[in-house]
């Protein structure tokens, strides 16, 4: 499986069990309204929502912009697409498309919003050159980011119990361009060198008291479902409950999920 497949995968799975979705609640919906509050999508405006999953930012933005406007919103995971359109109920003004946003050809966009999506790109640099080339002179992009340290305990504790229970070392994860440009002084520099101007970073502070079901709704509705791939019923909950003792035994009792929205200009 190469890595846009197993991408694919891990949020297809999320969204078959409706994790993704319960996920939302806690993450992808406040994230997705604090960075439409910055891109502002006005009425009659066009707009494209990359990596859009279930329409977390997508649907408020088509609320926004109205009948006159409109929204397209692209992932590769066709089921969270599917959610995203029952969801639309009563929207005429959002089309959702399976593809590879990396390569979506249209332009001339009043804003591109990415949240959450860019990190997944196999060349992190080169996508966001294209979703910023997607925007009309004098449109904005609005990009979210995992804030440093955000959402890293969960990976570490879930690849320590998943090693515990294989007994085979979980690989580490290497290191990533978002371990390089996730804080506000390195992000608003990075944006700009992808051809944005007046580039402003915000940090949208979001911590939230960690349940042992919310600890576990963070694995299987998000892209950390894909680290379970390949592991029997069994050893899943086995995995489960060593990643819950692991999470309690480190004093684990909030999630930080702060992300950084960087807002610029075409
Ligand atoms: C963490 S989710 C965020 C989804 C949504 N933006 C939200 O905040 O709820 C990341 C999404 O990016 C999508 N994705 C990753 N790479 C993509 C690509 N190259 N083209 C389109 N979608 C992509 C995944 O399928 C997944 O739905």
């Amino acid at each position: 499986m190469d890595s846009r497949e197993r991408i694919t995968r891990a949020f297809s799975d999320a969204s078959s069990t409706s994790d993704f979705d319960r996920l939302g609640e806690h993450l992808w919906r406040p994230i997705g309204a604090s960075t439409v509050e910055l891109s502002a999508p006005q009425e009659g405006e066009l707009v494209l929502d990359a990596c859009c999953g279930n329409g977390a930012s997508a649907l408020p933005a088509a609320r926004r912009v109205g009948p006159g406007g409109h929204v397209d919103a692209v992932d590769l995971a066709a089921p969270l697409l599917a959610d995203l359109e029952r969801q639309a109920d009563g929207l005429e003004n959002i089309t959702s498309a399976v593809a590879d946003v990396t390569s979506w050809g249209r332009s001339g966009y009043d804003v591109v919003q990415c949240v959450l999506g860019i990190f997944f790109f196999s060349d992190m640099t080169a996508g966001t050159e294209h979703l910023v080339k997607r925007l009309r002179p004098g449109g904005r992009a609005a990009v979210t980011i995992w804030r440093r340290g955000s959402m890293e305990a969960s990976g570490r504790h879930l690849a320590q119990a998943i090693a515990g229970v294989t007994g085979q070392e979980f690989p580490s994860r290497p290191r990533h361009l978002l371990d390089e440009v996730n804080t506000s002084e390195t992000f608003g520099p990075w944006l700009a060198d992808r051809g944005l101007r007046d580039v402003e970073v915000t940090e949208s502070e979001l911590r939230l008291s960690l349940s042992e079901s919310l600890a576990w709704l963070v694995i299987t509705g998000s892209g950390f479902a894909g680290m379970l791939t390949g592991l029997s019923e069994d050893e899943t909950e086995r995995v489960r409950q060593e990643y819950l003792a692991s999470l309690q035994g480190a004093g684990a009792a909030e999630l930080d999920a702060t992300t950084l929205i960087g807002v610029g200009w075409a």
